[in-house]
């Protein structure tokens, strides 16, 4: 296998790859700096805007993990997803994991960033390319970021911005690695353990209850972590781990929207934020799963959440 990882420096990517290494695999990675890439991983510079780039990347390739970066406006991530889809037909890659960095809701939205990365699942699944669509749902990671950290360890309160009732299988960084890897390398008569459907492939892969669901030429998971929590039982768990008790606040929209326009501008950051406000309307379901039935399908082991909590520096992240 000589795989390429699209975004092998982002925190997603970056993750995928030095597991992929760490796995003992042939790993490139895809950035348009080079800069930062996991040990091991061999660099490969260009922008995906570029599709001679793109294809000279996917050169020898014969599998590929993909997460498109933070952009959403729907004609760049077009330009994107075609490059990468001409470039995987050309040199004939066997299978293509595309991460599409959140859940889909089931319904179409007028949230770029669900529908762009819908439109990439369609324009890939259509290509003909062996395509296997992980679909996460929030990271624990993103609790690692200032703004969480910062709150927990001075007030003992987890601020984020999910509603308290929403049961969210929280998602590590090192638990996609892992599902992605499960995702490249088994059967997709392995990994599909629900009934197929003829699921239209232009229309949402719509989770139907199932861990996955076959679409005529690909495959759908919904990925998450161990357990399935509400605001109150993740502060719960904080609160046992940690020695010390920490309550759930459920962050208000706007002011999350005010940080992050502080660190990704005010475009992105809407953007971002238009899924969190979609969530709260219209989300109850969107982020639960049936762990032991995506353990069944990969065939690994998530890790448990007080797990993952004790691993965490928290005194350091909040600094
Ligand atoms: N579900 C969640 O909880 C969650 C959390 C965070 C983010 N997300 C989503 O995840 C996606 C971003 O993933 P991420 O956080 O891993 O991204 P990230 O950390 O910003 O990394 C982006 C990666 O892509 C590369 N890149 C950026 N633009 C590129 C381009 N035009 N051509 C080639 N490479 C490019 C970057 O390297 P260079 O800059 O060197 O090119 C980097 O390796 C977004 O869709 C975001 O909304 C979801």
């Amino acid at each position: 296998m000589n795989i390429l990882v699209i975004g092998a420096t982002g925190a997603q990517g970056g993750a995928v790859a030095r597991r992929l290494v760490d796995s003992g695999h042939t790993v490139r990675g895809l950035t348009r700096s080079g800069a930062g890439l996991p040990p091991g991983v061999t660099p490969v510079t260009g922008d995906l805007a570029d599709a001679s780039a793109v294809r000279a990347a996917f050169d020898g390739v014969t599998h590929a993990c993909v997460v498109l970066p933070m952009v959403f406006e729907p004609s760049v991530v077009e330009t994107y997803i075609r490059n990468i889809a001409e470039a995987a037909v050309a040199v004939g890659v066997r299978r293509l994991v595309y991460n599409t960095a959140n859940r889909m809701p089931s319904v179409p939205t007028s949230v770029a960033a669900f529908e762009t990365r819908r439109f990439a699942t369609s324009v890939l699944v259509e290509s003909g390319v062996e395509t296997v669509v992980v679909r996460p749902p929030v990271y624990l990671d993103n609790l690692c970021a200032p703004w969480v950290a910062g709150p927990l360890a001075h007030e003992g309160v987890l601020r984020y911005p999910l509603p308290a009732d929403l049961p969210v299988s929280w998602l590590s960084h090192a638990d996609l690695a892992t599902a992605t890897i499960a995702a490249l390398t088994r059967s997709t008569a392995d990994l599909a353990v629900a009934p197929p459907t003829t699921a239209a492939v232009a229309a949402p892969l719509s989770p139907d209850g199932l861990v996955g669901a076959l679409t005529p030429e690909g495959l759908a998971l919904d990925l998450g972590g161990a357990e399935v929590v509400t605001g109150s039982e993740l502060a719960a768990a904080f609160s046992v781990t940690l020695g010390r008790p920490i309550r759930y606040v459920a962050q208000d929209l706007d002011e999350f929207e005010a940080g992050l326009t502080h660190a990704l501008g005010a475009t992105t950051a809407g953007e971002v934020v238009s899924t969190y406000r979609w969530i709260a309307e219209h989300g109850h379901d969107l982020y639960d799963l049936d762990p032991a039935a995506l353990e069944k399908a990969l065939a690994i082991s998530l890790t448990p959440l007080s797990a993952w909590i004790a691993a965490q520096p928290w005194t350091e992240l909040a600094r």
